[in-house]
C-alpha cells in the first residue's frame, strides 16, 4: 500500500464516516477531512480508532496526502455547499485530479459541475450513493456518471465498497456522461417515493378498511416477503409494524401523520412533466406527501366535511391477497413509468443508458433494492428496446393476473373513502396507456373550438392539420403550430 492516501473525503457526517470506514475496509488508505477540524480529531479517536485512516486538517494538506491523480469524495449537502468546497479545493489540486460528488445533487448542478471544471482540467464525477448508513457502512449502490476519464482510477474504489449481487456483480457502474449519474439516483429517490406511498396505502386498507391488527398486519407483510413483493422497504415496513414502544403500543400509531421531503421526489416530478413523461405514480406520491402536510386544513375538514372510512366486507384473506396484487401490480406501473423517464432523458442528452444496468445497480445495497429489480434486467437484458416495462412476458403476466382485483381494491377505497392517490393512478394510466382510441378527439376539437390550434384526422394521413369554423363566426385562420 502507498504511503500516501488513495482517496479523500470531505465531509464526516454519518454517510461520509460509514464510506470511509468501508473503503478502509477494503484496503484503501482513506484520507478524511471535515470544515469543523475538531470532527476529524473525534472521528479518528472515535469509529476510526485502530484503523489506517489518516486526517487532514486544511484542504491544503488533505491535497498534499493523496497520491495523484488525487480523487476527493465530497459527502457534503447538495446545493451550494457542493460549490464552495469545489471552489476551495480547486487552488490545491493538479489536472488530471478528480472530485466525486457523493450527495444527492441536482443532475443540472452536476452538467455544469462537469463542463466548468473540465475546464480547468479538473475530472469531475456526479455520483447518486443510496442505501442510507447501513448501506454506506457495508455496501451502497453506487451511480457515477460526468467525465468519463476518471472513471478507470475510481472504479477499483467505488465497485469495491459497493453492494454485490449474490452473483458477486458490483451494484456499482458506470451510468454514462454528464449528470447522468445524479439523474438515475434522482429517478431512484422518485421510485423510492412511489413504493413507501404504495406499501402506505396497502397498510391503511389493512387497517382501516379491514380493520386488521398490528400483530396481524405484521404477520401479513412477513408473508409477502416470500413473494415478488421482497424488497428492503417491504422488510423494514414488517419491523416497523411489530415495533413497540414503551407503553407496549405500536410506535408508528403515535408518529405524527406528516411527511417530509427534501426535494429528490419533486424534481422527479418535474423532470417528467419538462420531458412530457407521465410519471403519475411517482408525482402523485409527492402530493400525498404535501397532502399529509396539511395537518391543521386536515383537521378542520375532516370535522366539516364529517369524513369517516366505512369498513370493508367479505372474506378477509380474499381481501388481503387483493390488496397485495394491487400493491404489486401498481408497483410495476411506477418502475414502467420511472423508466421511461430515463429513457427519455437518455435519448435526449445522449446519455445512452444501460437499462438493464440500472436495474442491476439497484438490485442490492439501495433502499429500492428488491427481488423484482432482477427481474427487471432480465427484462431490459432481453430486450434492451423495451419501451413500457408492463409489455415484457414476465411482468405483463403479473399485470393480468393482478388486474381484477387492482381494479376491486380501488373501487372499494374509493367507495368507503380511502385515499389510494397511487394505486388509482396506477391503473387509470394502464387503461390509458392500453386504449387504442382516447377522448382527445374531443379535447382537439374543443382547441380548435376557442383558439384554431388546429387537429388531425382519421381519415387522413398523419402530419396533416385542419382548421374548423365550427360557430360560422371565427375565420379560416388556423394559430401557428408548435407543441410543447
Ligand atoms: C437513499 C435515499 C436518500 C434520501 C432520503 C431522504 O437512496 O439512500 O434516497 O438519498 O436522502 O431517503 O429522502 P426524503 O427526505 O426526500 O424522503
Amino acid at each position: 500500500m502507498s504511503v500516501k492516501g488513495d482517496i479523500g473525503v470531505i465531509g464526516l457526517a454519518v454517510m461520509g464516516q460509514n464510506l470511509i470506514l468501508n473503503m478502509n475496509d477494503k484496503g484503501f488508505k482513506v484520507v478524511a477531512y471535515n470544515r469543523t477540524t475538531s470532527k476529524v480529531d473525534e472521528f479518528l479517536q472515535g469509529p476510526a480508532k485502530g484503523t489506517n485512516i489518516i486526517g487532514a486538517y486544511s484542504l491544503e494538506d488533505l491535497a498534499a496526502k493523496l497520491e495523484k491523480p488525487r480523487k476527493v469524495m465530497l459527502m457534503v449537502r447538495a446545493g451550494d455547499v457542493v460549490d464552495q468546497f469545489i471552489d476551495a479545493l480547486v487552488p490545491h489540486l493538479e489536472e488530471g485530479d478528480i472530485i466525486i460528488d457523493g450527495g444527492n445533487s441536482n443532475y443540472p448542478d452536476t452538467n455544469r459541475r462537469v463542463q466548468a471544471l473540465a475546464e480547468k482540467g479538473i475530472r469531475f464525477v456526479g455520483s447518486g450513493v443510496s442505501g442510507g448508513e447501513e448501506g454506506a457502512r457495508h455496501g451502497p449502490s453506487i451511480m457515477p456518471g460526468g467525465n468519463q476519464e476518471a472513471w478507470q482510477y475510481v472504479q477499483p474504489i467505488l465497485q469495491a465498497i459497493s453492494a454485490k449481487t449474490d452473483k458477486g456483480e458490483p451494484c456499482c457502474d458506470w451510468v454514462g456522461k454528464d449528470g447522468s449519474g445524479h439523474f438515475v439516483k434522482m429517478v431512484h429517490n422518485g421510485i423510492e417515493y412511489g413504493d413507501m406511498q404504495l406499501i402506505c396505502e396497502a397498510y391503511q386498507f389493512l387497517k382501516d378498511g379491514l380493520g386488521l391488527s398490528y400483530t396481524e398486519m405484521q404477520e401479513i407483510f412477513q408473508s409477502w416477503k416470500q413473494t415478488e413483493l421482497d424488497s428492503y422497504l417491504i422488510d423494514i415496513t414488517t419491523d416497523i409494524l411489530g415495533y413497540k414502544d414503551a407503553d407496549g403500543e405500536p410506535l408508528v400509531e403515535k408518529i405524527l401523520d406528516t411527511a417530509g421531503q427534501k426535494g429528490t421526489g419533486k424534481w422527479t416530478g418535474i423532470n417528467a412533466l419538462d420531458f412530457g413523461i407521465p410519471l403519475t405514480l411517482i408525482t402523485e406520491s409527492v402530493f400525498a406527501r404535501c397532502v399529509s402536510a396539511f395537518k391543521d386544513q386536515r383537521v378542520n375538514a375532516s370535522s366539516l366535511f364529517g369524513k369517516t372510512i366505512g369498513k370493508v366486507e367479505g372474506d378477509k384473506k380474499a381481501w388481503v391477497e387483493a390488496v397485495r396484487r394491487a400493491l404489486l401490480a401498481s408497483k410495476i406501473i411506477s418502475y414502467a413509468q420511472g423508466f421511461m423517464l430515463i429513457r427519455e432523458a437518455s435519448e435526449n442528452f445522449g446519455w445512452d443508458i444501460n437499462y438493464g444496468g440500472t436495474a442491476l445497480l439497484w438490485r442490492e445495497g439501495c433502499i429500492i433494492r428488491s427481488r423484482f429489480l432482477g427481474n427487471i434486467r432480465d427484462a431490459y437484458e432481453t430486450n434492451p428496446d423495451l419501451i413500457f416495462l408492463g409489455s415484457d412476458p414476465y411482468f405483463k403476466g403479473i399485470l393480468e393476473n393482478c388486474l381484477a382485483d387492482w381494479r376491486k381494491v380501488v373501487a372499494k377505497s374509493i367507495e368507503i373513502g380511502l385515499p389510494v392517490p397511487c394505486m388509482a393512478s396506477a391503473i387509470t394510466f394502464l387503461d390509458g396507456y392500453t386504449s387504442e382510441r382516447l377522448p382527445a378527439n374531443l379535447l382537439q376539437a374543443q382547441r380548435d373550438y376557442f383558439g384554431a390550434h388546429t387537429y388531425e384526422r382519421t381519415d387522413k394521413p398523419r402530419g396533416e392539420f385542419f382548421h374548423t369554423n365550427w360557430t360560422g363566426r371565427g375565420g379560416n385562420t388556423a394559430s401557428t403550430k408548435y407543441d410543447v
